[in-house]
């Protein structure tokens, strides 16, 4: 698949088929989403795919703010906590912060690399949503989540229902401006 046609096709999909993902598709996905880029290249990221019984205690103590989430999740074959190694991205060596933008680099890594993963699911027959209505707290303690780990999104995935059409996007000349 083209990379723009990947891109633009890409949608969220929130009902999914019962059929499995086996952990060598999850691999692969993976395989590629450790490509996206990241800052210095320290590759903070760490994916937990849940499955059966971990899968629904996620769905049934993360999402009290929105109960949609929960059933998207309880829908999918399998859910992936998108999860981050602490004070690497964005921190000097002495543990201060690179940049004004302080430990914010480490979720906007995390960002990249979910993006690749959707794409390469996607280019692989999957569906996927990013969530990012949760309960923090709830879902680091639902996966035993180490301390120096942080929980940055959580993606559904699974072998999508129906390809819903794209949600309006602006226009590039509302979000392009040229300075010389
Ligand atoms: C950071 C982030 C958080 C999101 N959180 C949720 C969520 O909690 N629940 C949900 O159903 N969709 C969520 N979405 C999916 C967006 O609603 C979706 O990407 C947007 O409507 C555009 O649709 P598309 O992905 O099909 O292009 C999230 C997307 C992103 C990037």
């Amino acid at each position: 698949m083209e990379a723009i046609e990947c891109i633009k096709g890409r949608r969220s999909i929130r009902e999914f088929k019962p059929d499995t993902v086996s952990p060598q598709v999850i691999e692969e996905i993976v395989d590629v989403a450790r490509f996206a880029p990241s800052w210095k290249n320290t590759q903070i990221s760490r994916y937990v795919a849940l499955t059966g019984d971990a899968k629904k205690k996620l769905a049934d103590v993360s999402f009290a703010a929105w109960q949609g989430n929960s059933n998207i999740v309880n829908n999918s074959p399998v859910t992936v906590v998108l999860t981050y190694v602490k004070n690497r991205s964005g921190f000097e060596r002495d543990g201060s912060f690179s940049t004004s933008k302080e430990d914010r680099w480490q979720n906007f890594d995390c960002g990249i690399a979910a993006e690749a993963f959707c794409l390469a699911a996607y280019e692989k027959g999957l569906g996927s949503v990013i969530l990012g209505i949760f309960d923090e707290t709830e879902v680091a303690k639902a996966i035993n989540l180490p301390e120096d780990r942080g929980v940055a999104a959580i993606i559904a995935l699974g072998y999508p229902v129906n390809h819903p059409d794209a949600p309006k996007r602006k226009e590039v000349s509302e979000l392009l401006t040229f300075m010389s």
